[in-house]
Order: C-alpha cells, then sequence, then structure tokens
C-alpha cells in the first residue's frame, strides 16, 4: 500500500505501447507491477522481445513480463509491420534486453500478481485483448481483485484498420466481445479521443528536448511519423496508448460517456466494429464509459514529466 495506483498492462509493441510503458513507469502515481505480451502489431515474439527491450532502457528489468497469445482466439493473426516496421519497433536501434521473460505464461503471471496483490489492481490492456479473454476465462474467481479494465481500442465512430473497425478490437473481435461482457468497469479509449494525441513535428522537437529517453521517443515517433504519413496521410502519429495510461494517472484529462459497447463479429465489412449505444436507442445498459474527449496539451505535459523522470 505505495498510494500508487497498482497496474498490469498488457501491450503489443509497438511504438506508441514502448512510450506507454515508459509513461507508466515514469509516472509517480503507478506502479506497474507486471507487463504481458500479446500478438498484434507484430507476432508474439517480437511482441515480447521489444517490451523486454523497453524495460531493460529505462531501468527497469525488475517488472516482469509474460508472454501471452501467439494468435487471436478464432481468427487468424493480422499483423501491422506497415506502421511499425518488422520488428515492431523500427528506427532507432536500442540494446538488446538485459533480461529474460518470465517463464510463466501471461495468465499464470496475471493470476499470480493479481491474487497477490493487497489492492485491486487496474488492467490496462492497449492490444488486441486475446490475453484478458483468456485470463478471465480461467479465473473468474479473480475478477474482484481487478478494480477496472482501461483498454486502448475500438470507436465510437470509423475505423483505422478497415472503415469500420479499430486494430485491436480488429484483431481479435472475439475476445473484445467477453471482455465487453464481463461486467468490469471498463474504460475504452477509443480512436475518438486517442486521435486527439497525435504526436507532431512540434512535439516531437519538444521530446528531443527531454533527455535521452525523449531523444529515443522521438525517434520512435519519427519512424511512425513517416509510416503513418504514407498509410493516413497525415504526420502526427497518435500516441493510442499512453492516453489510455495517462487517463489512470490523470482522470480529469478524458471526458467519458457511459454506453453499451457491443463487439460485431460477424459483419463481413463490420467485422471488429465497437457497436457504442451513444443514443441509448438500444435500452441496454452501460458497460463501458468511452471517452469521448481528451484535455490534449495537459497528455503531453503528463507524458513530458514522466519522460523526464526516467
Ligand atoms: O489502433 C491502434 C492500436 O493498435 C494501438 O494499440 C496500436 O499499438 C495497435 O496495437
Ligand atoms: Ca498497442
Amino acid at each position: 500500500m505505495n498510494g500508487k495506483t497498482p497496474i498490469i498492462i498488457d501491450v503489443d509493441p509497438g511504438h506508441d505501447d514502448a512510450v506507454a510503458i515508459m509513461l507508466a513507469c515514469g509516472s509517480p502515481s503507478l506502479d506497474p507491477l507486471a507487463i504481458t505480451t500479446v500478438a498484434g502489431n507484430v507476432p508474439l515474439e517480437k511482441t515480447t522481445k521489444n517490451a523486454l527491450k523497453i524495460l531493460s532502457l529505462i531501468g527497469r528489468a525488475d517488472i516482469p513480463v509474460a508472454a501471452g497469445a501467439s494468435a487471436p482466439l478464432e481468427r487468424v493473426l493480422h499483423t501491422a509491420e506497415d506502421i511499425h516496421g518488422e520488428s515492431g519497433l523500427d528506427g532507432p536501434e536500442i540494446p538488446d534486453a538485459t533480461f529474460a521473460a518470465d517463464e510463466r505464461s501471461a495468465t499464470k503471471l496475471l493470476a499470480d500478481t493479481i491474487e497477490s496483490s493487497p489492492e485491486p489492481v487496474a488492467l490496462v490492456p492497449v492490444g488486441p485483448l486475446t490475453n484478458i479473454a483468456i485470463f478471465l476465462r480461467e479465473r473468474p474467481d479473480l475478477k474482484e481483485n481487478i478494480s477496472r479494465i482501461v483498454l486502448m481500442g475500438g470507436s465510437i465512430g470509423l475505423g483505422n484498420t478497415t472503415p469500420a473497425a479499430e486494430f485491436n478490437i480488429y484483431v481479435d473481435p472475439e475476445a473484445a466481445s467477453e471482455v465487453f461482457a464481463s461486467k468490469l468497469p471498463i474504460t475504452m479509449c477509443g480512436l475518438d479521443v486517442t486521435h486527439k494525441a497525435g504526436a507532431g513535428p512540434d512535439r516531437r522537437e519538444k521530446l528531443r528536448s527531454i533527455g535521452e529517453i525523449g531523444g529515443i521517443v522521438a525517434e520512435f515517433l519519427e519512424y511512425f511519423a513517416g509510416t503513418y504519413k504514407e498509410i493516413h496521410g497525415f504526420d502526427a502519429p497518435p500516441l493510442h496508448d499512453p492516453v489510455a495510461v495517462a487517463s489512470i494517472i490523470e482522470p480529469s484529462i478524458l471526458k467519458t460517456r457511459p454506453m453499451h459497447v457491443a463487439v460485431e463479429c460477424e459483419g463481413e465489412l463490420t467485422r471488429g466494429e465497437t457497436v457504442c449505444d451513444l443514443r441509448r436507442v438500444t435500452k441496454k445498459k452501460p458497460n463501458a464509459e468511452v471517452g469521448v474527449g481528451l484535455d490534449r496539451e495537459c497528455f503531453f505535459e503528463i507524458l513530458y514529466g514522466a519522460l523526464e523522470r526516467l
């Protein structure tokens, strides 16, 4: 009981996942107990390697990392090397990891960590939700020691992987559907808010002024900006995953609305769409607080402050 919020982050690094890990570790109000990895932006072996490298880079080899699902519950894995590069962290070369992944599976590390925490743990999945769905299937008894799920994924509006679906939900819609049906308190940081956290040239310049780690983040984002511009047409790559972490650090930066969220698993054109009942037309009870606004300036100040502390 150190006054910090205990969290476990489930990641698929990915440049923005990497920044989310750094943000969590640089924040005095969070206690990252563990990191679990999932296949997503790149295959599992690479997301795991990247998580270990990032933690080693910032001197947090004390945080255990366990590998989870190498594929979605039912679907063939869809990856995003076009955005994040072959390694998943293309751009600046960073040193190899100084420690190895935990021998436990992601679900075992989740179970052990949650079971032993003296206070409820917040889960922060920022990749496909496969690990979280599997964990909740295997250990529903541990829900009582999960305070909430704060996820990056989905969209009230359009997608980024198809016109209808955001990447994390698109990759594993069945897992996402199970998580949204879990009855746990959920905060959904979807594209509606993460697209307000674009790291354009000025932000990248500011990051360069924040010491060694800020410089590496800026280089990561230069790469991310290049691919993002190629694909999406503008060079302010959204810091999707850090928004989820920052919303725990400072809840006031995120404006949310309660609404029922269902995940489309059947649609040919709409697979992975988060169907958000913004106007309560289904009369279904809200199952998530969905982000509708972001205090962009405050978000970036929180990020700069965290990176300065690393
Ligand atoms: O759609 C953006 C999300 O997909 C982010 O989490 C990014 O890292 C990728 O996983
Ligand atoms: Ca991610």
